[in-house]
């Protein structure tokens, strides 16, 4: 009988005769993209400054994982308590959408489970702070080792912002890293949710204001409702990436930040 032939894409595992399928977690993406590819192996000393629940370990552990986390250590990944090259690997999933936008139901949650109740408040701001824990990545793993670092774009106060290209451009022009590889994890599907504004027309009341509705009829844009739906304004970008970054054996560092456009 023919045995089943998996291979890896970049957004999941496409098995013959079962099509693509996208990855159930970032532990899956671990453990079969991640290991399957052979860029972690079972012997690697490991590092992962930004531990958090230790969701990424859940299905796969190298036999050495140190690992830290700001929130429950006090150890912050831009000053990392190591010497030159100690480590074979880095796991960096720092909080990659900012806080300090616009305030939604869900926004609680949200940011405690990616670590954002201290994140920095504008992009320009984590943005620094992660391309500063990238250059303290890079050290820690020395000549040859390998970063893999998650990041995203993402919706600001009604801005794109292209935190994942950013965060590539930094690692790659400022910091030497080359690119080996990259995941693409989509999380949690849906649609961009809809969103009302107050009716202009009617300024909220439901009641059409023109001059001679003597009986309260109800507005004729917003039908008696005083909301109306709002367009969104830009794709739901509910997809992050994680980069293979390797150090080069001989490499020349030019640190600096990149430029910071917001759309
Ligand atoms: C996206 S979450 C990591 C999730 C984690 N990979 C997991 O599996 O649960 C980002 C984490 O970075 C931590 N963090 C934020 N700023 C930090 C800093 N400057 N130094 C170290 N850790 C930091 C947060 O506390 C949070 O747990």
């Amino acid at each position: 009988m023919q045995q089943p032939t998996t291979a890896i894409t970049a957004t999941g595992i496409w098995t013959k005769g079962h099509g693509v399928r996208p990855w159930r977690s970032n532990a899956e993406l671990i453990a079969l993209g991640v290991v399957g590819l052979g860029y972690l192996r079972p012997d690697d000393r490991v590092l992962d400054p930004t531990f958090g629940r230790g969701a990424w370990w859940k299905d796969w552990s190298p036999s050495v994982l140190v690992h830290h986390d700001i929130d429950q250590d006090g150890v912050d990944f831009r000053a990392l308590p190591y010497a030159d090259g100690e480590f074979d690997v880095v796991a960096f999933d720092p909080p990659y959408v900012c806080t300090g936008g616009r305030e939604t139901s869900t926004l609680g949650d949200f940011n405690d489970r990616y670590g954002l109740r201290d994140a920095p408040r504008t992009p320009e701001a984590l943005l620094a702070m992660n391309v500063a824990g990238l250059d303290e990545c890079w050290r820690v793993v020395g000549p040859g080792g390998l970063v893999l670092c998650k990041t995203a774009n993402y919706v600001w106060s009604g801005h794109l912002y292209p935190g994942a290209h950013l965060t590539l451009e930094h690692a790659l022009s400022s910091t030497g890293f080359k690119l080996e590889d990259s995941f693409v994890y989509a999380g949690n599907v849906r649609a961009q949710p809809v969103r009302s504004r107050k009716c202009s027309a009617c300024s909220g009341s439901g009641v059409d204001s023109r001059p001679g509705n003597a009986h309260g009829e109800p507005c004729i844009v917003c039908g008696g409702a005083g909301r109306v739906q709002s367009e969104a304004a830009h794709a739901r970008q509910n997809v992050s990436y994680l980069y293979v970054l390797r150090r080069p054996r001989s490499a020349k560092v030019v640190k600096g930040s990149p430029a910071l456009p917001l759309a």
